[in-house]
C-alpha cells in the first residue's frame, strides 16, 4: 500500500520511493517498479497487482495497464466487445472483472493468452450465448460467474476445459435449454447457481454430468413438475434449494430418488400435500424447509424416518393437523416452526419424545387452548424447550381469548384448560335391517372436547377412519355408510369415539337381507372391495349372522340351463358376425390414422430438444 498510486501521475514517483526506502535495491528491481505504470483514472497497487478501474465509463480497456497485472477490475463501464487481442498480452492475469458493462460479444480464443486466470466475472451484461472455445484452457479458473445476462441456451462442452472450476454462476438469465452435455468436464464444480431462468423442466441429463456437485440452486423458476429421478447422478449433492417454484403442486415419490442430501429447501411453492414419499430416501436429513405451500395436513406415518433431521420448518403453510404420531420418526429434532398456520392445537404425541426438541415456533395459529396444549405450559414443558418468535395465543376457550400462552396461570388453567371425555349417545343398541344392494347406514353421535375422532371396526376387524374411502366409509358427523350392502356385511360393528381425554364405544349391529334371486351366488363371493389391513386390538367382533346361502337343486338346473342357452346365442351370434365381416371385406379400410400433439408441459419453450410436431399412430383392424 506504501506505494499505492492514485490518479494520473508520473510514474516515475514510486520508483523513487522504493529507491529511498530499499537503499541499494538492484537495479531490476528498480526496473521493475519503474515499469508499474498505471492507466488514467485507475487506481493501481503495485503490491499487489492489481488495477482497478470500476466505474470510469470506459469503452474500452485503458491504455497503459501493466502488462504484469494479476487482479484487474473492469466493473461498470461501457466495454461492449471483446476480441481474441485484447487481453492477450496480459499473461498473468489471475482475476478478471468485467460485470456490469455492455459485453454482448466474446470472440472464441478471446481468453487464450490468460491461461492463469482464477476468476472470471461478467455479471451484468450482455451476453446471450458463451460460444464453445471462449474460455478453452481455462484450467485454472475456479469462480464464474454469468449470472444477470441474456443467455438463453448453454450449449454442449461450452465449460470442458474447465476442470477445477468450483463455483459457477447461471442464474438470471432467460434460458430455456441447458443442453445435454453443456456441463461436460465441470469436475471440480462444488456451487451451481441456475435460478430465474425461463426453464420449464429440470435439465437432469446435463446435471447428472456433475459429480462432485455439492450445493445446488434453483431458486425462482416455473418448473410445475419434477420428474422421477429429475437429480440422478448427484451423488455428492448436499443442498439442494427449489424455493419459489410457484407452479409446482406436487413431488412425486421418486422424483429426489438418489439424492443424499443434508439441507433441502422447498419452499413457497404451491404443494398441497406433505410430500413425506419423496422424503423416504434422505436419511442424512438434518435441515429441511418446507415454508409456505399449501400443505394442510401431516398424516401418521406419513414422514418415515429422517432420524438426523435436526430442523423442520413449515411457517406459513396452511397446516390444519398434525396427526399424533406424525414426527415419531424424527428422532434428533432440535427445533420445530409451524408458525403461521391454521392449527388448533399441537400435541407432544406428534413428536417420537418431545424432550430433544429445544426450539418450537408456534404463533399465528387459531390455538384452542384445551389439555391438549397443557405440555407448553411453563409448568409443565421441557426445561431445555423454548417457544421461539411471536409467543402463541389462544383463540379459544373464550375466556382464555387473546391470552399468550406463556401467560397462563391457575386457577385459569385448570377451570379453561380441560378436555372433557367422548360420549356417545343416544346409548341404544343399534339393529339395522337392510336389504343386498340397498345402503346401510350406522349412527354414531359423539360429543366431547376436543370433537373426538370416531372409527368403526367392521365384523371382519377392518378400521374404517373418517379417511377410509370405497365402499364404507365414515362421515363427518361418524356415521358408517355402506353404500351397497353385501349379504357379508351382516354382523356386530364397533364404533370408537376418541379424544385425548378418553374413548367411548358403541356397538351397532347390521343384519343384511338377501334377496331371494339367483344372484346370491355373485354375492356370497365378493369381498374385493374390503381392505384386509386390520388385526384387532379392541373388539373381537362376533358375526352375529350365519350366512347360510340356500340352494335347492332346482335352482341350478335352472340357472344351468339359462347359462347354456345364453352361450349358445352368443356363440351363434359370433358366427353371423364374422360371415358378415368376411362379406364386407375388402370394401371397408382397415387402417386408421391417427395424428395428435402431445400435451405440452408448461411454457413451450422446454421441447427444444425432443422431437416435437404431432404424432402419428397407426390402428389396424384385425
Ligand atoms: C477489443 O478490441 C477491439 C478491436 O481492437 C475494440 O473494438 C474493443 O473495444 C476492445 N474491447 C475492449 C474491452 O477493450
Ligand atoms: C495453475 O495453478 C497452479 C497452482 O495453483 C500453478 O502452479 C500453475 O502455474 C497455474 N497455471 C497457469 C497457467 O498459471
Ligand atoms: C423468459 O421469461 C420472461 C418472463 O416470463 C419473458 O419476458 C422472456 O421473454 C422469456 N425469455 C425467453 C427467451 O423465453
Ligand atoms: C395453486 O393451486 C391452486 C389449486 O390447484 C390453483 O388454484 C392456483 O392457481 C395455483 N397457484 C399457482 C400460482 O399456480
Ligand atoms: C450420505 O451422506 C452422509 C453424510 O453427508 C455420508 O456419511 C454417507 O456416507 C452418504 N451416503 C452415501 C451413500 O453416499
Ligand atoms: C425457510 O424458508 C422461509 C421461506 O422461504 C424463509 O423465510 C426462512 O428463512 C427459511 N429458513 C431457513 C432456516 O432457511
Ligand atoms: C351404554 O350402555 C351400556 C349398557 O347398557 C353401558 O355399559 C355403558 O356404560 C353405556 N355407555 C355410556 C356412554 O353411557
Ligand atoms: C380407550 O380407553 C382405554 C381406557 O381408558 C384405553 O386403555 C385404550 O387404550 C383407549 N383406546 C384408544 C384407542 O384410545
Ligand atoms: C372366492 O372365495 C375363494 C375361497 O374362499 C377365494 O379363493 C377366491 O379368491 C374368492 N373370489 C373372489 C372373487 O373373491
Ligand atoms: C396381526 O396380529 C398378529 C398376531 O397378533 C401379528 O403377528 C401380525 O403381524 C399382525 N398383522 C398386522 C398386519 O398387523
Ligand atoms: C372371539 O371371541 C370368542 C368368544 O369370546 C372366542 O372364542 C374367540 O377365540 C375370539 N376370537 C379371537 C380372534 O379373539
Ligand atoms: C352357524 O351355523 C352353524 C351350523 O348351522 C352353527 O353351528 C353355528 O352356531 C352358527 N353360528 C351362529 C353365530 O349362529
Amino acid at each position: 500500500m506504501m506505494v499505492g498510486n492514485v490518479g494520473k501521475r508520473d510514474m516515475r514517483r514510486p520508483a523513487q520511493h522504493h529507491c529511498h526506502l530499499l537503499l541499494g535495491g538492484t537495479l531490476l528491481l528498480v526496473l521493475t517498479s519503474a515499469a508499474l505504470s498505471c492507466p488514467a483514472r485507475c487506481e493501481c497497487s503495485a503490491q499487489t497487482k492489481s488495477v482497478s478501474c470500476h466505474r470510469k465509463r470506459l469503452p474500452s480497456i485503458p491504455e497503459g495497464v501493466p502488462i504484469e497485472t494479476r487482479t484487474l477490475d473492469l466493473s461498470k463501464n461501457k466495454l461492449r466487445l471483446i476480441t481474441a487481442y485484447n487481453f492477450s498480452s496480459f499473461l498473468q492475469l489471475e482475476d478478471l472483472d468485467l460485470s456490469d458493462n455492455l459485453i454482448s460479444v466474446l470472440e472464441p480464443g478471446c481468453f487464450h493468452s490468460n491461461l492463469a486466470l482464477r476468476s472470471l466475472n461478467f455479471r451484468s451484461n450482455q451476453l446471450m450465448l458463451v460460444a464453445k472455445g471462449v474460455l478453452s484452457g481455462l484450467t485454472n479458473l475456479t469462480h464464474l460467474d454469468l449470472s444477470h445476462n441474456r443467455l438463453v441456451i448453454l450449449l454442449d462442452h461450452a465449460f470442458q476445459d474447465l476442470h477445477r472450476l468450483t463455483f459457477l454462476e447461471v442464474g438470471n438469465n432467460q434460458l430455456v435449454f441447458i443442453s445435454q452435455r453443456a456441463f461436460t468436464g465441470l469436475l471440480g464444480i462444488q456451487s451451481l447457481t441456475l435460478e430465474r431462468s425461463n426453464l420449464t423442466v429440470v435439465p437432469t441429463d446435463a446435471l447428472a454430468h456433475l459429480h462432485n456437485l455439492i450445493e445446488l440452486h434453483m431458486r425462482f423458476l416455473s418448473i410445475s413438475f419434477l420428474k422421477p429421478f429429475s437429480f440422478k447422478r448427484l451423488t455428492r449433492l448436499r443442498h439442494l434449494d427449489i424455493d419459489f417454484w410457484p407452479l409446482l403442486e406436487t413431488l412425486p415419490p421418486l422424483s429426489l430418488h438418489g439424492l443424499n442430501l443434508t439441507t433441502l429447501f422447498i419452499t413457497n411453492t404451491n404443494l398441497s400435500a406433505f410430500p413425506g414419499l419423496a422424503l423416504r430416501n434422505l436419511p442424512y436429513l438434518t435441515h429441511l424447509n418446507l415454508s409456505y405451500s399449501r400443505i394442510q395436513h401431516i398424516y401418521q406415518g406419513e414422514l418415515g424416518q429422517l432420524p438426523q433431521l435436526l430442523e423442520l420448518r413449515l411457517q406459513g403453510a396452511q397446516l390444519l393437523t398434525i396427526e399424533p404420531l406424525a414426527f415419531v420418526g424424527l428422532k434428533s429434532l432440535q427445533l420445530l416452526d409451524v408458525s403461521q398456520n391454521r392449527l388448533d392445537s399441537l400435541e407432544r404425541g406428534v413428536f417420537a419424545s418431545a424432550d430433544t426438541l429445544q426450539r418450537l415456533c408456534l404463533g399465528g395459529n387459531p390455538l384452542v387452548c384445551d389439555c391438549r396444549l397443557l405440555w407448553l405450559l411453563n409448568s409443565f414443558k421441557p426445561p431445555s424447550l423454548q417457544i421461539l418468535d411471536i409467543q402463541p395465543e389462544c383463540s379459544a376457550p373464550q375466556h382464555l381469548l387473546g391470552r399468550t400462552l406463556r401467560d397462563l396461570k391457575e386457577p385459569l388453567v385448570s377451570r379453561y384448560m380441560t378436555c372433557t371425555k367422548p360420549r356417545i349417545g343416544p346409548n341404544t343398541t343399534q339393529l339395522l335391517m337392510a336389504n343386498e344392494g340397498q345402503p346401510a347406514r350406522l349412527s354414531c353421535t359423539a360429543e366431547g372436547a376436543p370433537r373426538p375422532s370416531v372409527v368403526w371396526i367392521t365384523p371382519h376387524r377392518r378400521y374404517i377412519t373418517s379417511k377410509s374411502s370405497g365402499r364404507v366409509e365414515v362421515q363427518p358427523d361418524g356415521t358408517l355408510e355402506i353404500k351397497a350392502a353385501e349379504l357379508h356385511d351382516s354382523g356386530v360393528y364397533l364404533c370408537v369415539a376418541s379424544n385425548p381425554a378418553g374413548n367411548a364405544s358403541l356397538s351397532a349391529s347390521l343384519a343384511v337381507k338377501s334377496l331371494g334371486t339367483g344372484d346370491r351366488f355373485h354375492y356370497s363371493n365378493r369381498s374385493s372391495n374390503y381392505l384386509t389391513d386390520a388385526n384387532s386390538t379392541w373388539g373381537n367382533g362376533t358375526v352375529l349372522y350365519n350366512m347360510t346361502v340356500p340352494i335347492d337343486m332346482k335352482t341350478i338346473l335352472i340357472s344351468a340351463a339359462m347359462g347354456c342357452l345364453s352361450f349358445l346365442g352368443v356363440v351363434v351370434f359370433c358366427f353371423l358376425l364374422l360371415f358378415a365381416w368376411s362379406r364386407g371385406k375388402g370394401r371397408h379400410k382397415s387402417n386408421f390414422d391417427i395424428e395428435y400433439v402431445p400435451r405440452k408441459s408448461n411454457g413451450a419453450a422446454a421441447d427444444v430438444a425432443e422431437t416435437s410436431g404431432p404424432r402419428r399412430v397407426n390402428m389396424k383392424m384385425i
